[in-house]
């Protein structure tokens, strides 16, 4: 008898807490840019699964990847060198991942956007021009030098240009642990997007579109 009333309880309590609970919180963000479900899956996390405590060490929480000036020879004489989870298994589920970004003279970290965060940045040394565009179209930018901080708010388009006579760096750091980039001009004509798409988006002729592709081949 006390059993069943104990369970009664039980069930009360755990219908009102279900009933409290959507009230209370939001699905936590996407870190993927898709999921199509398998439903006969079981559930999952909104990250990597966890490596067992008794395995971690120091080395988890450190990171060294930043030391090193990045490789500025290629097409935007840029260089992004990321840590976040990929890279820094450490920063899983933890919400953060910063950016080192090395910008040779008239190099451009070209426009791009970060789908899951927020950036925020700051200037080590070099002079760049950086800038944001809103879902307005709406241009912001500034040129900035060493001790210079920026944001660009989460999913608008934005990039840096060194416009100094020196190389410049600067560190960035995002609210997710994997902002992903999707990066315009390489999504645009790096990608299989159909020619008739760009041609009849940018009302130029298919060989304008060819010349632009054969600058984006790797
Ligand atoms: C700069 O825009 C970066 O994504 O690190
Ligand atoms: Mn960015």
């Amino acid at each position: 008898m006390v059993a069943s009333l104990l369970l009664h309880l039980l069930c009360c309590l755990t219908v009102f807490w279900l009933l409290l609970l959507p009230s209370l919180s939001a699905d936590p963000d996407p870190l993927q840019d898709f999921c199509v479900a398998n439903l006969s899956g079981s559930l999952s996390v909104n990250g990597f699964p966890c490596k067992p405590a008794s395995e971690v060490t120091s080395d988890d929480f450190f990171f060294d990847g930043f030391m090193e000036e990045g490789n500025t020879t290629n097409r935007f004489a840029s260089s992004l060198t990321p840590a976040n989870v990929l890279t820094f298994p450490g920063l899983n589920t933890l919400g953060i991942a910063m950016n080192r970004v090395d910008i040779a003279p008239g190099g451009i970290n070209p426009p791009h956007s970060h789908p899951r965060a927020s950036e925020v940045g700051v200037v080590i040394e070099g002079k760049l021009l950086v800038g944001f565009v809103t879902t307005n179209n709406v241009f912001y930018s500034k040129v900035l030098t060493a001790g210079h901080m920026f944001i660009v708010p989460r999913g608008l388009v934005h990039f840096q240009l060194n416009v100094g006579e020196g190389k410049a760096l600067a560190f960035t750091a995002f609210n997710s642990h994997l902002p992903g980039a999707a990066v315009v001009p390489l999504n645009l004509f790096a990608s299989s997007i159909p020619n008739e798409v760009l041609t009849t988006t940018l009302q130029v002729d298919a060989d304008v579109i060819d010349t632009i592709r054969s600058k984006f081949k790797s």
